[in-house]
């Protein structure tokens, strides 16, 4: 995958608007919700059970903030997105055994969390780049199903 210095500085200026803690705990409270089947996967988060207990769980926020972290991995070396996510897959798919159909799920969420901090400076450009970005951490997530 190329990337423009345009996509660079656009994925950058997305990092460095985000809040993890909260936009982490809303990204992932969302997945949990809109999508309540990726309940399951955190069996020991303890009480998901409806919408104000994943909103009030606090081992959902630790993990949001996790995520992004997660996700910032990617930015260190943005040409061997691949190899970074080597054993983050490996975790997903072995150990955990999360259908990869949810990493897109999650994406969406967190895009829609941006599009409401960011507002107006989510410009069409930048969500060309952010999605771009996503893309590629989701299939270099996805590497290590068969
Ligand atoms: C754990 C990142 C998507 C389920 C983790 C960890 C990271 C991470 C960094 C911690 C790994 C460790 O402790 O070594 C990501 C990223 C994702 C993603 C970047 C996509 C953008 C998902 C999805 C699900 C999921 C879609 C399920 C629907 C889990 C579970 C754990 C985990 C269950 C273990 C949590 C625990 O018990 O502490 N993920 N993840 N992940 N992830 Fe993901």
């Amino acid at each position: 995958v190329k990337w423009t210095a345009e996509e660079r500085a656009a994925i950058e200026a997305v990092f460095a608007s985000l809040d993890y803690e909260s936009v982490g705990r809303e990204s992932l409270t969302r997945l949990l919700v809109v999508y309540p089947w990726t309940r399951r996967y955190f069996g020991g988060f303890g009480n998901l059970f409806n919408t104000e207990a994943i909103m009030a769980n606090p081992k959902v926020a630790a993990h949001g903030t996790v995520v992004l972290q997660g996700l910032e991995m990617a930015l260190e070396d943005m040409d061997n997105i691949k190899k970074t996510y080597a054993s983050l897959s490996e975790l997903h798919s072995e150990k955990l055994q999360v259908d990869p159909g949810n990493f897109q799920l999650l994406g969406d969420c967190l895009t829609v969390v941006i599009a409401t901090r960011m507002r107006t400076e989510f410009t069409p450009v930048i969500q060309a780049a952010w999605q771009k970005f996503l893309c590629v951490v989701v299939a270099a997530l996805r590497r290590q199903y068969n």
